[in-house]
């Protein structure tokens, strides 16, 4: 499966790089074609909201011109897509988001009968590290991914939280454990 990593953390060797670097390493090993994408080197401007994306529906239709359109491409290559981002204020860090914000190109016509998007039936699953202990601390950022993902019509192939971060070299090996089940289950 050709698989698309979007790793939102804006430290290359944080506790976000450390835990994706686990699922990268077990897809890799399971035979997967993976690409990372370090969202944090990329000039990536918010969503205008113009919708001139809406007149293209069969192609990437952003009239910005910055990285994301490059991104997006990737994107619609890919079976399988991670978002991943440390918690900031109980949501997805300003790096995601806008990525996230700027996939509003890659469908038409939601709801309504004739709903398309370019990422239709891809696998999608969020992944978010967090300094506080709490197991729903990333329920919000949860929920609007699922919300997300019913526009891109694509697949809901998982949600892993690391909350209780302090350092990388602090994760014990649960933490790889359960980063290597969210692969698995990201390509299942
Ligand atoms: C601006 C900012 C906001 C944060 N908000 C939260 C939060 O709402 N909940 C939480 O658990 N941790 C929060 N944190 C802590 C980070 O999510 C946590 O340290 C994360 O693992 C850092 O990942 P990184 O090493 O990949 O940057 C925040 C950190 C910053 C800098």
């Amino acid at each position: 499966m050709k698989v698309l990593l979007l790793q939102g953390g804006a430290k290359k060797k944080g506790n976000t790089a450390k835990v994706l670097g686990w699922v990268e390493e077990e897809l890799k090993s399971s035979g997967h074609e993976v690409e990372t994408v370090y969202l944090h080197s990329k000039t990536l401007k918010g969503c205008m909201g113009c919708a001139k994306c809406k007149d293209i529906p069969d192609k990437i239709g952003c009239a910005q011109k910055d990285d994301a359109p490059e991104i997006l491409g990737k994107m619609i290559h890919a079976q399988a897509v991670v978002f991943s981002s440390p918690l900031y204020f109980w949501g997805v860090n300003a790096q995601l988001k806008a990525v996230i914000d700027r996939t509003y190109s890659l469908y038409t016509n939601a709801n309504t009968p004739d709903h398309a998007s370019l990422v239709e039936g891809q696998r999608q699953a969020l992944l978010v590290t967090g300094a506080g202990p709490w197991d729903n601390n990333a329920e919000g950022a949860f929920t609007a991914f699922g919300r997300m993902q019913k526009y891109h019509k694509a697949v809901h192939a998982g949600e892993l939280f690391v909350g209780g971060c302090t350092t990388p070299a602090a994760m014990d090996s649960s933490v790889k454990e359960r980063a290597v089940e969210f692969a698995r289950k990201l390509t299942a």
